[in-house]
């Protein structure tokens, strides 16, 4: 049995709604389409929210809809205080914000520090400007005459070097349309605290800051040392890579600098009213590693992303949840969990797919929903989506384009909202999204699943509604309960969780059945999960 507390750590939070919110991702170009472009934009979300506030959660959360070429889908921004046309206007942003607020919702938005897209006009400044000039210098670029400055890989697959005509090379952790920013340049610096204060005076309730482990670089910008002769995965996001990454040495990734960035955002954030927050997307080492994000005087929350990374497995399950409490415990922050986002296969897929993955993916966020802190949904999980095989023409991420490998475009697939054919309800009229969508997803539109109370759509609602209730009483502690090697089982207040991650069924302990993520009759079968109280 392993006992965790974390009353000391809540002390004092009580207007801290995002330590226990769980918010909803939308994934702007696939969520709903307004003017029939078949891609997603602004009024489509304000169109839609009530699906989002009668799933029950608190807070939604936006990629990125600022002015981009898109060329990896609005995280190559070109303005950091305008909307892509694509998307709607800046008054359809507030519209959607206040929307929003008044269905209850908080609205976090995404902030992308680490790079800018060649075609900001700082880049374009840095290009014309020349070699040496101050406005080089807001990037980072090198002279090499012998190949690239190092051995750097972008996350995106290739070197993480392009070379201009002028002979220089300019660092892209990401695409070569991706620009990483030279965070040891003050202006980099002062430009986006003006950006976080427009979104702020705007209403925006937070941030998710895209790769906020990665605006410093080690000084020297040495080589990278790999442990074996592998093609190194640094160590990075972005979809298949974040899951292979092998590297071990980051002279690219969380370096300690960083952390003064998000102690002064901080500051800035702690001026307004309303407790706004960030969230870390920061694909650290390990769990120590990632708590240092939410160190009091920094981030409000990180990703968890060792939670998602676990197989399906009562033994890594336990593993991952114990090394979170100690890691956060540590610094007087709260867990945020997360199974599913933009980069990675959905995990019904990643669990088996079909009816075991989509068995094992409710189980496990039933799991999610009953431990104390705050969860990430991302749209169309609430459906039982699974990662689909998308064609080689439709797809669009850059990583597709530079390795070869399917991508991320398979979890990026359009919502299906009603009726019996593509697009279902996406847009206006019969035009077609940018992703086809399974004609399958007939059956798994929001209409058909609203009207059938055994549907997952159903599942979520009641779980988020259960986790509502009971979290009001369930304290901040958990348990770990011996329950056999293929039972993950924990107590939280008066309501015991038991996963069953094996293949035979296993007796219930005494209590009723709260919740469970499937059929549960005086056993608990495989896949499955329940709330005993
Ligand atoms: C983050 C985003 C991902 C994007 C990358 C580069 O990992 O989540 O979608 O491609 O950063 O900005």
């Amino acid at each position: 049995m392993v006992g965790m507390n974390l009353n000391d750590q809540m002390q004092g939070s009580g207007s801290e709604w995002w330590r226990h919110a769980v918010t909803y991702q939308i994934y702007v170009r696939s969520f709903a389409d307004a003017d029939g472009d078949g891609i997603g934009d602004l009024r489509g979300i304000t169109s839609r929210l009530e699906h989002v506030r009668d799933l029950g959660v608190d807070a939604i959360w936006l990629n990125p809809f600022y002015t981009s070429p898109q060329h990896d889908h609005g995280y190559d921004v070109a303005d950091y205080c305008d909307i892509d046309p694509l998307f709607g206007t800046l008054a359809d942003a507030d519209a959607m914000v206040e929307r929003a607020h008044d269905l209850g919702l908080k609205v976090i938005v995404d902030l992308v520090p680490n790079h800018t897209s060649n075609e900001h006009e700082w880049f374009r400044a840095a290009l014309a400007a020349g070699p040496g000039s101050p406005e080089r210098d807001r990037y980072v670029f090198r002279d090499s005459t012998d190949g690239p400055p190092n051995n750097w890989k972008s996350v995106f697959g290739g070197p993480a070097w392009t070379q201009v005509s002028d002979g220089q090379w300019y660092l892209h952790l990401f695409d070569s349309t991706q620009p990483d920013l030279n965070w040891r340049n003050p202006e980099v610096g002062e430009m986006f605290v003006d950006v976080l204060r427009f979104w702020l005076d705007r209403g925006v309730d937070g941030f998710r800051v895209d790769v906020a482990h990665g605006l410093f670089k080690e000084e020297s910008l040495r080589d990278q040392v790999f442990a074996t002769s592998e093609e190194p995965v640094s160590g990075a996001s972005a979809g298949e890579s974040m899951v292979e990454r092998t590297a071990v040495d980051e002279p690219m990734w969380d370096q300690p600098e960083v952390h003064d960035v998000y102690r002064r955002w901080h500051e800035v954030l702690a001026k307004y009213d309303g407790d706004r927050m960030m969230v870390a997307e920061a694909w650290t080492q390990s769990a120590e590693s990632m708590a240092r994000y939410i160190r009091p005087d920094e981030f409000s929350q990180a990703f968890n992303f060792a939670w998602l990374l676990a197989p399906w497995s009562a033994e890594a399950f336990a593993k991952v949840i114990t090394g979170t409490f100690e890691a956060v415990g540590h610094v007087g922050g709260s867990p945020t969990w997360v199974l599913s986002n933009h980069d990675v296969d959905r995990h019904p897929s990643r669990y088996g797919g079909g009816a075991v993955g989509l068995a094992r993916a409710k189980a496990a966020t039933l799991t999610m929903l009953a431990l104390p802190g705050s969860a990430y949904v991302y749209q169309g999980e609430e459906l039982g989506l699974e990662q689909v095989e998308v064609e080689p023409e439709f797809r669009q991420d850059p990583s597709w384009f530079r390795t070869g490998k399917p991508g991320r475009d398979g979890c990026r697939v359009p919502l299906p909202w009603s009726g019996a054919t593509p697009p279902f309800g996406f847009g206006p009229g019969q035009g077609q999204p940018w992703i086809p969508q399974p004609a399958e997803w007939a059956e798994l539109t929001v209409e058909a699943q609203a009207a059938d109370p055994g549907s997952t759509l159903a599942f979520y609602r009641a779980a988020l509604a259960a986790r509502r209730e009971f979290s009001e009483t369930a304290g901040e502690e958990i348990e770990l309960v011996d329950a056999g090697e293929q039972v993950l089982s924990f107590r939280r207040g008066p309501v015991t969780v038991l996963v069953n991650c094996g293949t035979e069924p296993v007796p219930l302990p005494d209590g009723d059945v709260l919740m469970a993520s499937g059929p549960v009759e005086g056993a608990l079968p495989p896949d499955t999960a329940v709330w005993i109280g």
